[in-house]
């Protein structure tokens, strides 16, 4: 039986070698699910640049971890990383491959002392155009009312490994942007079960810290993402905003579970000076600003936009990646939190006199409320009003001229919303006023309550019976 399942796996490793989909019926993946390499979590993060990449994994020694990276020609190198002992008590192995050369295809293996992984590969774009998966509020759970334990982890990354396989039918993503809530309670066995799809290890992965990934403190050594700020006055005890650049794209993943308005546009301002030639300006984080869907939400939208919003218009964001409503929704164009042009719908903006938000339902918990029961306000532009409990995620290309956002549900397999934004200059029509006169007030009254905040976060990790120290959440002194 084993022998056989030996065999049924190494078809299907070799099946997702060819192409991002993982093509598995649930049958199937309850059978590779048995499996110790379905759990290991191997994760592939985006380095800085296209030059390298950033991979993590889960073991049970504290050997020195190393991945083996082979090149299409077969010649091998050897990278050796750190690992640390995380909270459950398992060592997460980190280790960044560099040198890597564009339009390469790379095979990889992890191995830390026993243990080394099946064969996963690397691929890199040829020139600046890539492709990327957007999704958000993944929502990996372990233990929900109608589905407890090991099944609801199983079936939900089923459902992720579902939404891979169809992704890359559509056109193979070189990257992952997920906007946050990866995992429901923030435990480790989540992020485990998120990293289970082979096609997942054989693209990157870039995530967003929700604010459910905060209930936990598995987050902190799940990521190995690059360019963290932190230099923060009041940082978040799990991670930190970070930077990359892909194409002619930066992105700046920014954590806005932490208020600290200082810090988020100290971090913003350095990462654009760091960037200059850079046309592209994309955020991703989690907390959604203008879709006004959850009404009982939108005093909390209020004040986050008054964070964020400046801090958008002020570094020229084209596009910005949220979640947390659950709800596909598209903002008109805004500047300084107010509308400049609306969206309708399948929009072609050139030179968009502001920023574009948009938020991509939720995988494993979409919002079926009748729309008659949410409410909108001004700032939302496109909603789609069919979305009940169906699965959805787009697919971006990134170009050097325009940045085309391809929207579809899983379940009709039906592309419903598209949105290009074209530029003709790194400016385009991003209008050149200032900040809000209060802004440096609200940033500041934002940092000192994060501080209070993380008081009350690590009363509330010991009373969860986590051995934090004080400064390690108030400073995030232990980042991995
Ligand atoms: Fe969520």
């Amino acid at each position: 039986m084993k022998k056989l399942l030996g065999i049924f796996l190494a078809v299907l490793m070799i099946a997702s070698m060819s192409s991002v989909g993982f093509a598995a019926d649930s049958e199937e993946w309850n059978e590779y699910w048995k499996t110790d390499e379905a759990h290991s979590g191997v994760t592939v993060f985006p380095g800085g640049d296209e030059t390298q990449r950033r991979i993590s994994w889960y073991s049970d020694t504290d050997a020195l971890p190393k991945v083996t990276l082979t090149d299409s020609e077969g010649k091998s190198e050897i990278f050796e990383g750190r690992c640390f002992k995380t909270y459950d008590g398992a060592y997460a192995d980190k280790v960044t491959v560099t040198g890597l050369k564009e339009g390469e295809t790379y095979t990889y293996t992890c191995t830390s002392g026993d243990y080394t992984s099946e064969v996963y590969t690397i691929k890199t774009p040829s020139g600046s155009d890539f492709t990327a998966l957007y999704l958000t509020d993944i929502h990996i759970s372990e233990g929900e009312e109608q589905n407890e334990g090991e099944d609801s982890l199983r079936d939900d990354s089923f459902i992720f490994n579902e939404v891979l396989e169809a992704a890359g039918k559509n056109a193979e993503p070189d990257i992952i942007l997920s906007a946050g809530d990866q995992a429901t309670q923030g435990l480790e066995s989540e992020y485990r079960a998120l990293a289970a799809s082979p096609a997942y290890r054989n693209t990157s992965f870039a995530p967003v810290i929700g604010n459910h990934d905060r209930k936990g403190v598995a987050y902190k050594y799940f990521k190995n993402v690059p360019n963290e700020d932190t230099s923060n006055i009041c940082g978040s005890y799990i991670g930190f905003d970070y930077w990359f650049v892909k194409g002619d794209t930066l992105f700046m993943v920014m954590e806005s579970n932490n208020g600290s308005g200082i810090d988020h546009r100290s971090f913003m301002r350095s990462a654009v000076n760091a960037n200059k030639d850079v046309k592209w300006r994309v955020v991703m984080m989690h907390h959604d600003l203008y879709s006004g869907r959850i009404p009982h939400r939108e005093s909390e939208n209020k004040l986050l936009r008054l964070i964020w919003g400046p801090l958008f218009s002020e570094f020229d964001i084209d596009l910005a990646l949220l979640g947390h409503s659950h709800y596909y929704t598209v903002s008109n164009v805004i500047y300084n939190n107010k509308v400049t042009a609306e969206i309708k719908g399948n929009d072609v903006l050139t030179n968009a006199p502001g920023t574009v938000s948009m938020v991509s339902g939720s995988l494993n918990h979409p919002r079926n409320d009748p729309p008659e029961e949410l409410g909108l306000n001004d700032t939302a532009g496109y909603y789609y009003a069919q979305q009940g409990d169906q699965v959805l995620y787009s697919m971006i290309d990134f170009t050097e001229d325009e940045i085309c956002v391809r929207s579809y549900s899983l379940d009709t397999g039906e592309q419903f919303n598209s949105l290009t934004l074209k530029k003709d200059s790194q400016k385009g029509g991003h209008p050149q006023k200032s900040a809000p006169f209060y802004q440096p007030a609200v940033n500041f009254i934002g940092t000192v309550y994060q501080f209070f905040n993380n008081i009350s976060v690590y009363d509330r990790l010991k009373e969860s019976g986590f051995e934090v120290g004080l400064f390690e959440v108030l400073f995030n002194t232990k980042n991995p």
